[in-house]
């Protein structure tokens, strides 16, 4: 067990024996979650959908701190995507807001534990005050690099390739002789963070809902049926050990450890 696991897996649990199972030398450099449920969650208890939210933020917190001390590099968060503006008025603006509660609350932890936040999504429409508070944020851990947490806000994957289409046909002096994949990823949002290895979508949904749709081409996807607010280390662990339990082979016969 690495010294950052010591203390936060307790002995003799569940986690501690998937703990044990854990290859340390190969795990998902990045981990991307559609963290779906926090509605039925809610529904469950006869709560309003946004105690769901609220609930959720905890998962949050745990799923951060969890890859932090397992040593994941890249946690990608699909928060908030372009779809979720059809909701009700006052949901959006509750999830919205505990975002900023949650920015305001854990910039701290994020120092201390040298996290850096960055953000994908178009920003112009995030409301004002929670823009401020992500860009604070992003400049205060922007030279961090022990765990970059990507929150996916206003995010929607097609319009992210249109974005880069744009920016090319904008770029005067771009050889489009020389355009192929790798320089085509230059364009997206993710241009400086790997592909995800890992894709996790929670609350049992078998759909990717307009996430990460050029960067998920080879990820390994691991759905659980458990919700957004009831996810909890031990099922982080899980996906992990089952992670490692698959051959990708990227079209070869033989399993790759990397694509590139
Ligand atoms: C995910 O939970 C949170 C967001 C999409 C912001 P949902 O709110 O989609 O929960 P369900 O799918 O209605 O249960
Ligand atoms: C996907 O969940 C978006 C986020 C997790 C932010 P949704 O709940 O919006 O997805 P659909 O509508 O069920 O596909
Ligand atoms: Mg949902």
């Amino acid at each position: 067990m690495n010294e950052r696991l010591e203390g936060f897996i307790k002995p003799g649990t569940e986690e501690e024996s998937l703990v044990k199972q854990l290859d340390f030398s190969s795990l998902p450099r990045h981990i991307a979650v559609i963290m779906d449920g926090n509605g039925r969650w809610a529904k469950k208890r006869r709560l309003p959908r946004i105690e769901g939210h609220r609930a959720g933020s905890e998962s949050v917190r745990e799923v951060v701190e969890t890859c932090g001390r397992v040593g994941i590099k890249f946690l990608t968060l699909y928060a908030f995507s372009k779809e979720n503006w059809k909701r009700p008025k006052k949901e959006v603006a509750t999830l919205w807001r505990l975002l900023e509660d949650y920015l305001k609350r854990e910039d701290k932890v994020l120092v201390e534990n040298k996290f850096r936040l960055k953000i994908i999504g178009q920003r112009d429409p995030i409301p004002a005050s929670v823009r401020r508070e992500l860009e604070r944020v992003e400049e205060l851990t922007r030279n961090n690099d022990r765990l970059t947490i990507v929150l996916a806000l206003n995010y929607g994957g097609r319009t992210e390739i249109v974005d880069a289409v744009k920016r090319i046909l904008k770029d005067k002096g771009f050889e489009h002789d020389g355009l192929d994949e790798e320089k085509f990823s230059s364009f997206l949002y993710t241009s400086d963070i790997p592909d995800p290895d890992l894709l996790i979508r929670t609350s049992g949904e078998l759909r990717v809902s307009n996430f990460l749709l050029w960067q998920i081409a080879y990820s390994e996807i691991w759905i659980t049926k458990e919700l957004w607010p009831d996810f909890r280390k031990k099922h982080l662990l899980q996906a992990l050990v089952d992670y490692q339990k698959r051959e990708r082979r990227f079209g070869d016969i033989y399993p790759h450890k990397e694509r590139n």
